[in-house]
């Protein structure tokens, strides 16, 4: 175990002591100055690498392909967090990349990605799913109770603009200017269902004004914390139902409410009717490519799920195995990527955990349906206080939050084949 790691259990064990991961990382990158090295999207043709440098200066970065040919790509903008868009790339490829000094081009950094196999057939549709924006939440990474947290909170360094106001809105400009065929939110859009954090939601979607339709799968934070209480998420979206299932072009998607009301730990549950609805609904669309919107997920290697009972899960996978044409599973909650098949050894679910649009490792999720394929990709926005946002709050969980949130590439950017 190294000083780093040990300094962190120590810490977790403690409650108590914080590490001071920025100087740690400085020392792991050597005395390059670069650190928070990332490759959050990798595309059949592209990819995102993200950076952080100790002394402001422009972008710098090259890619190598595997015949020797070198790509440049750069910003003259002169700033600490970095974040580029490569482009013009082959799919299947293994590239090198460089981050280059400015000043005398001596390599600060050096990584490789792979670039996602080509989607075969005609594109059927492509849709934008944001995870978890917490609107109205106080701080980010905060563990523990309202008057107290075993991990340190991050908050704005601006008071008028907080952490899940610029975090979405970046979001949504990249959406917007992708022009999806619909947007999804696959639950959390509040922190305390109260009715002003929806309209905040409206609010910002209005002043976009999308070309697309926008829905909205319920999280465990979107309920009314009284039986009794006006179904706030309902209202603040002029919904008939929270339970829907619907048809865009050659595809369906449901988003079911599985949200268990009584829980105040933010569970979820099945009851009887509703699994039946949710096997109703998968059948009625089995003629098209139906996705599955579900905010909690049904399965996962890395952490306990969320649920009241898990024979409830176990229920619902064995439906999803059973019935309609499903061909992948979306979920929030976890605020980390995180991707598990679900399998009976014949049909193949992928179900894929998006990471939070509102902290580290902040973005949104875009899928793109072919006919005998979908591919999935987490997109962190390159905006400039989302790049600083995300750098920042990496330190979250005492420095835990890139081995907990980011995932491997795979669990971030694949390419499923179906059918
Ligand atoms: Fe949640
Ligand atoms: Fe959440």
């Amino acid at each position: 175990m190294d000083r780093r790691e040990f300094l962190r259990r120590l810490g977790l064990a403690s409650g108590a002591v914080m590490v001071d991961d920025r100087a740690e990382e400085w020392l792991w990158l050597g005395s390059k100055g670069v650190r928070a090295v990332e490759v959050p999207t990798v595309t059949q043709v592209g990819s995102v690498i993200t950076w952080q440098t100790r002394q402001p200066c422009p972008s710098l970065l090259q890619v190598l392909s595997p015949d020797g040919s070198k790509s440049h790509f750069e910003s003259a903008e002169v700033v600490e967090d970095h974040g580029l868009a490569v482009t013009g790339l082959r799919a299947s490829t293994d590239y090198r990349f460089q981050l280059l000094s400015p000043t005398n081009g001596q390599v600060w950094y050096e990584g490789r990605f792979r670039t996602l196999p080509a989607a075969e057939g005609k594109r059927l549709a492509r849709f934008a799913v944001i995870a978890d924006p917490h609107v109205g939440e106080m701080e980010a990474g905060h563990i523990g109770f309202p008057d107290f947290s075993f991990t340190k909170g991050y908050k704005s360094w601006d008071p008028n603009n907080p952490h899940w106001r610029f975090t979405l809105r970046a979001c949504l400009e990249e959406i917007n200017a992708l022009g999806p065929d619909l947007l999804v939110f696959a639950g959390d859009l509040s922190t305390h269902d109260k009715p002003e954090e929806y309209r905040l939601v409206r609010t910002l979607l209005e002043d976009l004004r999308p070309a697309f339709p926008v829905f909205y799968a319920r999280g465990n934070h979107d309920i009314p914390h009284a039986q009794t209480a006006e179904d706030n998420f309902k209202k603040g979206f002029g919904l008939e139902e929270s339970f829907q299932a619907f048809p865009v072009g050659e595809v369906a998607f449901l988003l079911p409410d599985f949200i268990d009301r009584t829980s105040k730990t933010g569970r979820a549950k099945v009851r009887t009717e509703d699994l039946r609805r949710f096997s109703d609904d998968l059948k009625k669309y089995a003629d098209r490519p139906t996705f599955v919107i579900n905010h909690h997920q049904l399965l996962s290697r890395r952490r306990p799920i969320d649920w009241a009972d898990t024979g409830d899960a176990d229920r619902l996978i064995d439906v999803l195995l059973r019935e309609g044409n499903p061909w992948l599973m979306l979920c929030g909650h976890v605020h980390g990527a995180d991707l598990t098949l679900l399998g009976n050894g014949g049909r193949i679910i992928p179900q894929v955990a998006l990471p939070a649009c509102k902290d580290y490792p902040c973005g949104y999720g875009l899928v793109t349906v072919y006919e005998h394929s979908v591919q999935y990709n987490f997109h962190r926005p390159l905006d400039p206080w989302c790049l600083r946002w995300t750098n920042l709050t990496r330190g979250m969980y005492y420095g835990l939050a890139p081995k907990l949130n980011y995932g491997r590439v795979g669990e971030r950017n694949a390419l499923f084949m179906r059918g």
